[in-house]
């Protein structure tokens, strides 16, 4: 046999591995250690990622019986590495959520276990034998064997963790060959059931480290702060090194790289005025040290995280976590992140006001905690653990199936082995202020187990586990070292019921706000309930970035995207894996706005006309606004801006205020706004200059807005009105306009012998669903809201004096079902060619919460742009326009809609009280309501948005897409999280919509 069978035994989880230590990068000297950037330019490192000659089988059974030198033989393609195969034009990468991607037969794993060859050859030179060599693997999914010069030299497994091999004794001068065979399945298989592509291979660097024989294998950074905080003590606790081996050198820098302290033989070392490290102030202090003949480098910050009376404090403050859940994905190279990509990701999330990263649902590679103290953000690092799929079992039912692994003693060694993998290389990163012991896997004996362990390796951070909740009340559970309450998608009013009221623990949502498709709604709501209690630690919305497979490249070169199905598995989840703030390729979602308005650093607080002044209040914990951002300020009447004054904002404290005079007269019987626009003055770590920071309004009168007046001359011609029985067949001089009775709207209007629409209009309660409509469609769908018929009742008509008044009566009524909406519109047409609508629109009170209630236009295509006084620059919804506010705004038709990998509805702006949608030469309608309405303009019908499954094969309709709505159901974040809070619903007995239109 090629290889004994560890992958399906879970009492053998590594063999040959050498014990874990802390991560670090031995360097040659103390230049190396101190001036180089990447720690490939340390002379000890040798890096081994590359091209590597490969051979893929699709079953294990295919090389079991086959020598290792007949497989390298065999081996003709080769494989970039870090890479997963299915990334690389072998295999599939099938998307499952929940369900194992195999069955489920613990510790077996399917016959057919796909397996992938790695070989590839590292020369060593004879002055270099004075080294031990140490080969590490920072991930491979998900087991793996490894040879070195045809001798078997160990097993490992555990997917997102490092493994290290000693590969000394088997080395030879010259050429060294290394051969890692990869298989799919394991029995690790089991505990990394993670809602994400399942893609295999050696998906993260690979490299030597050259140590002396006699060296420094494992130490821990202490670090202690007075109750002050103005003084460190900084410690080294050397856990295992030679004996013959101590510090013979060492140089501490501040973080302005000032040389603070040097020495030869290492001592506590206490640094006075210390800076302290946060999220705002990633201030790191550089710590170089010989042991031997290394050198070692660790850059430190000093920061204090803990509770006190349940309320997460850092440094002595409480503070708040503003966090996002982060996979490593990217739709070319899936779970393979490089460090630019990484940087990419901390800079959009700095940009939108992130503070938090869980690590969802492993640990990450090394460089990405360094990125992370560097850049500033508090990481909650998991641990590689999840055993969902024991809720799809047959038979018993969700929960019932939920603790099996995590209660089984089986599965101790297993869940502490990953918990080790996870906590003992990460130990002396700064950034991370706690240790979670993995995603949805229940809870039980193994659980408590882990928490224990993870308390004996790190009892300097808490701890944190959302499947506690899951623990079967009918077992006595231990908490003890569970350090906080935690859940997932809970809705607000259940959050505060269960969690905050009487909190018993801290308590942190490690899942909120799923950002699938149109969403999330509702983010205010959490915000504000954050806000409140103290003992809320804050939240991760799930999640950072969509993930999704690449299907093809547009004329543009841009890539279009996939989703579960389109790799054509059997068993898969569909689009669920499409839940990112950020779309796969980083474009920022209009989610990621709204989580940016609310977290915005600065808030307008007050206004005081009498006086002209503003408040402005820093949101931030620790950082002084100092000299950062400037601002202009806007004041705004009537929707109209009418002044602006740009400032610098002035250095506020955190948690402060300032009063800034601004040299605005007001005008108190006006609509008055003021818009406040806040950027980045100065570069910042990771930020340009420029980049924006806030847009916010402040509503200082609220007063009837007036309309812009627009020619109504009268023509003066006599009314002709031909009354068909399937229509109204209406002119006035040059002015005509044909009354649909099938559709209850006008079917066409033609002005100075100028036709306005292309399609009759037509009433509508449909949207196309969103993500987060997914579990109301049904109930829509069945009651028949889309595509009723319109049935037509009456229509009368009357000359009123100038004017010609239309009273139509009319149903929507789907077939087989009883009516949905009651439509009793009057229709008013002047002699100019205007059409002025009053619909009164009664619900049927026996049905859900409607999507929309509103008309449908279909107009000339070459109408591609909008201008309108409403909310915007961003879409507007209920529950979803923090990130827009009042004003007057123009943008192309092509840029309203928000193309997402699944079309759906989006881009809809409620507030609306003037749209004007023109051509290039200026022609156009103009539709206004003092009322409100909400308009969605688009080239893609209703039926193409809702039966369409991929963005890259909508076809635009013949016609632009008008929309104009008395209002839309919230957009929430149903498609994990809580219903759609009835707040949001349209559920009300009548409705009325108000508009004009006239032509341009
Ligand atoms: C949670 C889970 C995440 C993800 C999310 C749905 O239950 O922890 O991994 O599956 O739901 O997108
Ligand atoms: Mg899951």
């Amino acid at each position: 046999m090629l290889i004994e069978n560890f992958y399906e035994n879970v009492d053998v989880l590594h063999v040959n591995m050498m014990p874990r230590r802390n991560y670090y990068i031995p360097f040659e000297s103390a230049e190396a250690a101190l001036g180089s950037k990447r720690r490939s330019e340390s002379a000890r490192f040798v890096d081994l990622n590359g091209q590597w000659g490969f051979l893929y089988y699709s079953s294990i059974l295919d090389v079991l019986d086959k020598s290792l030198e007949a497989l390298v033989n065999a081996q003709t393609e080769s494989i970039s590495v870090p890479s997963t195969w299915q990334h690389s034009g072998y295999d599939q990468a099938n998307y499952t959520n929940v369900r194992y991607a195999i069955p489920f037969d613990p510790p077996f794993v399917p016959n057919d276990n796909p397996v992938g060859l790695y070989t590839r050859s590292f020369s060593v030179e004879e002055s270099e034998l004075e080294f031990d060599f140490h080969l590490n693997f920072e991930g491979v999914d998900s087991a793996f064997y490894v040879w070195v010069n045809g001798q078997w030299l160990g097993y490992s497994q555990v997917s997102h963790s490092i493994s290290e091999f000693d590969v000394t004794p088997y080395l030879q001068v010259g050429n060294n060959q290394l051969a890692v065979l990869v298989l799919k399945w394991s029995d690790g298989t089991y505990f990394e059931d993670q809602d994400k592509l399942r893609t295999s291979g050696i998906f993260r660097d690979v490299y030597l480290l050259k140590r002396p024989r006699e060296h420094l294998v494992h130490y821990l950074v202490q670090q202690e702060l007075s109750d002050d905080f103005s003084t460190a003590r900084l410690d080294l606790d050397f856990l295992v090194m030679d004996p013959d081996l101590v510090v013979s050198a060492y140089q501490l820098y501040g973080p302005d790289g000032q040389l603070l302290q040097e020495g030869e033989s290492w001592q506590e070392v206490t640094i006075e005025q210390v800076h302290l490290w946060t999220a705002e102030t990633p201030e790191l202090y550089t710590l170089i040290f010989q042991v031997g003949q290394e050198w070692f480098r660790e850059r430190i910050g000093f920061r204090h995280f803990e509770f006190i009376d349940n309320v997460f404090h850092l440094n002595g403050r409480p503070i708040k976590l503003y966090g996002v859940n982060q996979h490593d994905s990217r739709p070319r190279t899936g779970a393979t992140v490089s460090v630019a990509e990484q940087i990419e990701d901390l800079r959009l999330m700095k940009e939108h006001h992130i503070n938090a990263i869980r690590t969802a649902h492993y640990p990450k590679s090394p460089e990405f905690y360094e990125l992370c103290d560097q850049y500033g953000f508090y990481v909650m690092s998991e641990a590689d653990v999840e055993e969902h799929g024991v809720v799809e079992l047959y038979g018993r039912g969700w929960n019932a199936n939920y603790n099996q692994l995590a209660d089984d003693p089986r599965y101790i060694e297993v869940i502490k082995d990953r918990v080790a993998a996870s906590i003992i290389p990460n130990q002396n990163f700064t950034s991370i202020f706690m240790w979670s012991m993995g995603n949805e896997s229940g809870f039980g004996i193994t659980f408590e187990e882990a928490l224990k362990y993870a308390y004996e390796l790190d009892p300097s951070r808490p701890r944190h586990y959302e499947a506690f909740h899951y623990a079967d009340p009918d077992r006595v559970n231990d908490t003890t070292y569970l350090s906080c309450y935690s859940r997932m998608y809970p809705s607000v009013e259940e959050t505060e019921e269960l969690y905050l009221k009487q909190p018993e623990k801290p308590f942190v949502l490690c899942e909120y706000a799923h950002a699938m498709g149109n969403g999330p709604g509702d983010l205010r709501a959490y915000h504000e309930l954050m806000e409140r209690y103290p003992t809320f630690m804050g939240g991760f919305v799930w999640e950072w970035c969509d993930h999704a497979i690449v299907l093809g490249t547009d004329e543009h070169g841009h890539d279009y995207f996939g989703y579960g199905g389109d790799e054509g598995s059997r068993f898969h989840d569909g689009n669920f894996c499409v839940d990112g703030l950020v779309s796969p390729d980083r474009v920022p979602h209009r989610g990621l706005k709204e989580f940016q308005a609310i977290h915005r650093p600065i808030v307008l607080k007050a206004v005081d006309t009498e006086k002209a002044c503003i408040t402005l209040q820093n949101q931030l914990f620790f950082a002084s606004t100092d000299s950062r951002f400037r601002a202009t300020l806007q004041h705004q009447e009537n929707g109209v801006i009418v002044e602006e004054y740009k400032f610098t904002v002035p250095a506020i404290p955190a948690k402060g205020e300032a009063v800034l005079e601004v040299p605005f007269v007001f005008h108190p019987d006006v609509l008055t706004h003021l818009n406040l626009h806040v950027e980045w003055a100065e570069e910042q770590l990771l930020i340009q200059a420029g980049t924006a920071v806030s847009s916010e309004q402040y509503l200082v009168y609220d007063q009837p807005l007036i309309l812009p007046e627009s020619e109504n001359v009268s023509l003066g011609q006599s009314w002709l009105v031909e009354d068909y029985a399937d229509r109204l067949q209406i002119s006035n001089g040059e002015n005509q306009w044909t009354f649909d009775k099938r559709t209850g709207g006008f079917s066409s209007w033609l002005v100075n012998g100028q036709s306005a629409l292309e399609t009759p209009m037509e009433w509508t309660v449909w949207r196309a669903p969103t993500d987060n409509d997914r579990n109301v469609k049904p109930a829509w769908q069945d009651v028949g809201f889309y595509q009723p018929t319109t049935k037509f009742y009456s229509c009368e008509w009357e000359i009123v004096g100038e004017d010609l008044v239309l009273e139509t009566h009319l149903g929507l009524v789907p077939i087989y079902r009883e009516k949905i909406l009651d439509i009793k519109a009057r229709w008013t047409l002047t002699s100019a060619g205007r059409i002025s609508l009053t619909a009164d629109l009664t619900r049927n009170q026996l049905h859900p919460f409607l999507p929309r209630i509103g008309l449908q236009l279909g107009l000339k295509k070459e109408l591609d742009r909008v201008e309108y006084l409403g909310n915007g620059p961003w879409e507007a919804y209920q529950d979803k326009h923090e990130a827009s506010y009042f004003g007057r705004f123009a943008a192309r038709v092509v840029d309203l809609y928000e193309h997402h990998i699944r079309p759906q509805e989006s881009g809809s702006h409620r507030g609306t009280h003037e749209l004007i949608v023109h051509g290039q030469a200026g022609q156009g309608i103009c539709i206004q309501s003092q009322a409100g309405f909400s308009f969605n303009a688009s080239y893609y019908s209703l039926e193409t948005l809702t039966e369409v499954s991929h963005d890259h094969e909508l076809t635009e309709a013949d016609h632009l897409v008008l929309l104009l709505d008395v209002e839309q159901a919230g957009i929430g974040s149903n498609s994990c999280g809580p219903a759609l809070s009835t707040d949001y619903h349209l559920l009300d007995e009548t409705y009325r919509l108000e508009l004009t239109m006239h032509l341009l």
